[in-house]
């Protein structure tokens, strides 16, 4: 379900007009439901309940504080990669027993930070790593709790940049190395508790097949594992699990349990999972306004006020995000494969960054829209804002979040004030 409706002629997020919320925080804005953020926690939290240990948002998909804080209140857990993300947890004060940390390069400082937190769990992913958080934890005079984090060697259907489980890809260990590391634990790692196992096989995955392959194949190794380290306790699946960007049909959370928890109860640890894009994706929108309209001899152009800074997803992997007028039902939106049939001019969306790769969506059925007029562009709750750059010297977007018929602005938007102050001080050294 999502909370972006149309009604009274107007796309509302829950109980309060798209249109109106332009007009009072200007545009490029993102808008939140937090009904929808909750709706999709919970059913996550339903379908698994039976081997859940706990859902850990990943707080990559969608960093801002009150987002967080929304999800905490709901009983969330969350899934960092950075001393950054951290203190995002510490300023809303959320338990370390509430985190698990991942990451290919953790820093000292990142490392000390987390033991220092208490987190829940550090994903290591080689053996220089964990030397380093042993001895760490050592010159702490604490425990690490660690999970080791495998790589499951399944290929997904995904994007390139975002498939993370293939053995050519840089994350995790393979499993002879991590069958080594386990053994190894006790004598070479003595201040290392390893409390989990962790895989992650990629993002926007919109079948059940790869997880599955994925628990399969570290399945014996989680066995092995377990019979010589009692501490283990907790399987981590990572995150992945796509959604609906209007080109591909995604499962929902009751039909991907269906398949996975009969195989997480045959390995019989509590599961930790760290969705991102499937809590946070369709809980927003982006909203941006026309500048210009120009057409050359075979195009039309729809120049708006948002771009690849705002929203970097069509440019960086050429997805896909439904873009609509304000003003019009979404359900009239044609969707990609309908560019014949639709009777509508095609245009490309483009905003004004000086790169031809700065586009929103390229060769859309489109309806005439004129200067002024106000575009929602879905989906863009995950990996929106939170990618979002200064690229162009671009102030970045406001973010709202919606609650019934309330809203409250969640993020301000930057100056350009902001963005120099940085830099202004150093005009006058030497
Ligand atoms: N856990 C780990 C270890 C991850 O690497 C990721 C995402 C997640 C969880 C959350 O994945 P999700 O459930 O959101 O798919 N910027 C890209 C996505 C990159 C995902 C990176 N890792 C995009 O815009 O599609």
């Amino acid at each position: 379900m999502h909370s972006f409706r149309y009604h009274d002629g107007a796309q509302h997020c829950e109980g309060v007009s798209l249109a109106s919320l332009a007009d009072q925080y200007g545009t490029p804005l993102y808008v939140y439901s937090a009904e929808t953020l909750l709706d999709h926690f919970g059913k996550l939290q339903r379908a698994f309940h039976e081997v859940l240990g706990l859902i850990c948002f990943s707080v990559k998909a969608n960093s801002n504080l009150s987002v967080l804080k929304l999800l905490h209140e709901a009983g969330s857990g969350f899934d960092i990669v950075s001393g950054g993300e951290l203190e995002r947890i510490r300023t809303l004060g959320i338990p370390g027993e509430k985190v698990v940390f991942a990451g290919v390069g953790k820093s000292q400082p990142e490392i000390e930070a987390a033991l220092r937190y208490g987190v829940r769990m550090l994903n290591v992913e080689s053996e220089a790593e964990l030397v380093s958080v042993d001895a760490t934890a050592k010159k702490l005079g604490l425990r690490a709790p660690v999970a080791l984090r495998l790589n499951p060697d399944v290929a997904s259907k995904t994007h390139p940049y975002i498939t993370t489980g293939k053995k050519e890809n840089k994350f995790g260990v393979d499993l002879d190395t991590a069958s080594r590391l386990v053994e190894r634990l006790g004598r070479d790692f003595p201040a290392v508790d390893l409390v989990g196992i962790h895989v992650h096989v990629g993002s926007q995955i919109t079948e059940a097949a790869p997880f599955l392959q994925g628990i399969r194949n570290v399945a014996p190794f989680l066995a092995q594992a377990r019979a010589q380290r009692p501490e283990l306790a907790l399987f981590d699946i990572g995150g992945g699990f796509g959604i609906w960007y209007s080109d591909q049909q995604a499962l929902t959370a009751d039909v991907l349990a269906q398949d996975l928890v009969p195989e997480l109860k045959k390995i019989g640890l509590k599961v930790v999972m760290e969705p991102g894009r499937f809590i946070a994706g369709n809980a927003g929108v982006m909203l941006t306004r026309v500048r210009y309209v120009k057409r050359n001899a075979s195009k039309r152009f729809v120049i708006v006020d948002a771009d690849m800074n705002d929203l970097m997803r069509p440019s960086f992997y050429k997805a896909y995000h439904g873009i609509w007028p304000t003003r019009l039902d979404p359900h009239t939106m044609p969707g990609p494969d309908a560019l014949e049939d639709s009777g509508l001019g095609r245009a490309d969306i483009v905003g004004p960054i000086c790169e031809s790769g700065g586009f929103l969506g390229l060769d859309r059925p489109f309806p005439e829209v004129a200067p002024g007029d106000l575009l929602t562009v879905f989906s863009t709750g995950a990996y929106g804002f939170s990618m979002a750059s200064n690229y162009n010297t671009r102030p970045r977007a406001a973010e709202l979040l919606v609650h019934g018929a309330h809203h409250r602005l969640v993020r301000r938007r930057e100056t350009i004030d902001d963005l120099l102050k940085l830099e202004r001080d150093a005009l006058g050294a030497p």
